[in-house]
């Protein structure tokens, strides 16, 4: 396996690694994004087992001892499992996540304390990158779950939201909704829950010009349209399973 890296908005980078054994023939990615500023940032850690493959690819772009923050979406493997080794690798660094997450799992499993952020909350990184941390409760998954907006290029590091299989471009202006879709189809990965539709479209309301997605390409265009459309999909799931639930019922 190899990680690519790619520059997706100004100073935001993608590290990619394809495996192509999961869902095949069309393949996986895992992607970490790095914010570069005075105090640089990853969002992800990446898998343990992808530890020194990412840990290689960061160093193509900054010595991995100057990360100053380590974020995620939610506590999983593939966005945190290398939490404790990147924490190793860089002495400055801090894990950086919401409060619930903290409480239930990053207070414990850290091996240094972490910062809980609230909903809203700016982590301010230098050189004009900031990243605001947005609670989306159980939003695909997790309840520890949320998203990072770096607010200076409009990128919204949205995780899991609008996973998709393949690997045949780091940077789209294309669909990404349609593939969504198909994968959601196929692993029916996220937590449908009344409030889903709301909490992507308040997404929507930040108008982000950059979609950097943990498992596809990075999307630049109109990521309003595109969360509202992935948000409408969202419905029409939790009605169908409503419906269909109900005429499972005894
Ligand atoms: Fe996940
Ligand atoms: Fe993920």
């Amino acid at each position: 396996m190899e990680t690519r890296v790619s520059e997706i908005a100004d100073g935001i980078y993608r590290l990619s690694t394809y495996v192509p054994d999961i869902a095949p023939p069309a393949g996986f990615t895992f992607n970490q994004f790095v914010v570069l500023g005075d105090e640089p940032l990853m969002f992800h850690t990446g898998l343990r087992k992808m530890f020194s493959l990412n840990r290689d690819a960061l160093s193509r772009i900054i010595p991995p001892e100057r990360l100053r923050w380590i974020a995620f979406g939610h506590f999983e493997a593939d966005e945190c499992g290398a939490m404790n080794e990147w924490l190793a690798a860089a002495p400055q660094a801090t894990a950086a996540h919401g409060r619930v997450g903290c409480m239930v799992s990053l207070n414990d499993f850290a091996d240094r304390t972490p910062r809980e952020l609230s909903d809203g909350d700016v982590i301010e990184l230098g050189r004009g990158k900031r990243v605001r941390f947005i609670d989306t409760p159980h939003t695909p998954h997790g309840w520890d779950a949320g998203v990072l907006y770096e607010e200076s290029t409009g990128t919204l590091m949205c995780g899991d939201l609008f996973t998709q299989l393949g690997n045949d471009r780091d940077l789209t202006e294309g669909d990404v909704v349609g593939p969504a879709i198909a994968a959601e189809d196929i692993f029916k990965y996220s937590c449908l829950n009344p409030r889903m539709g709301m909490t992507v479209r308040a997404l929507a309301k930040l108008a982000p010009r950059t979609l950097a997605l943990m498992h596809g390409p990075s999307f630049s265009g109109d990521g309003a349209a595109a969360l509202r459309a992935l948000a409408d999909d969202y419905d029409r799931r939790l009605s169908e399973a409503l419906a269909d639930a109900a005429g499972a019922a005894p």
